[in-house]
């Protein structure tokens, strides 16, 4: 049985803890309770293996930022999670992976890119040709999904497992 580090990295209210909560627990959080740092530990089975993942829900917050350094060099695979009705958010995901490749110097390392909150899709101010334009410059995953509705949330831990299984 293998163990993998997974590290949930996006902007502030984005919802990352509402796609760890949905993953691991299946429940829906309507509140927002910014988050400092929580971890969760789950097991999974992915294409007949059985996978503990310990999952790192941090921070989007600024004032926080500091720890990335330390969640980058312990993370196998990345979550990279941004909202579909912000710009801003998805501008954010470029820093955050110039960061991991240059902090772990590894171009192939696992990750997955999240646009979550498609459910908001009157609100969508990311096309999808965009986000899936960045997805192909990474050689990375792209999956729109909500929380809310629990929309790919299974799939995109999903594919991180197998990228993270195929090393
Ligand atoms: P930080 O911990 O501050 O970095 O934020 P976060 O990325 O963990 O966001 P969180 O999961 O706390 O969600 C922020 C807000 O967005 C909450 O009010 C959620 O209910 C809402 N939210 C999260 N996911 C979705 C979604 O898929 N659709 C909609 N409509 N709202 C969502
Ligand atoms: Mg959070």
């Amino acid at each position: 049985c293998r163990e993998f580090n997974v590290v949930v990295l996006g902007a502030g209210g984005v919802g990352k803890s509402c796609l760890t909560a949905q993953f691991v627990h299946n429940e829906w959080i309507e509140s927002y309770d910014p988050t400092i740092e929580d971890s969760y530990r789950t097991q999974i089975s992915v294409d007949g293996r059985q996978v503990v993942l310990e999952i790192l829900d941090t921070a989007g917050t600024e004032q926080f930022v500091a720890m990335r350094d330390l969640y980058m060099k312990t993370g196998h695979g990345f979550m990279l999670v941004f909202s579909i009705s912000s710009r801003t958010s998805f501008d954010e995901l470029q820093t955050l992976r110039d960061d991991i490749i240059r902090i772990r110097d590894d171009e192939k390392i696992p990750i997955v890119i999240v646009g979550n909150k498609a459910d908001l899709e009157d609100q969508r101010a990311v096309d999808r040709a965009k986000a899936f334009a960045l997805s192909q410059r990474w050689d990375a995953p792209y999956y729109e999904a909500s929380a809310r509705t629990r929309t790919n949330v299974d799939e995109a831990f999903t594919d991180l497992c197998r990228q993270m299984l195929r090393r």
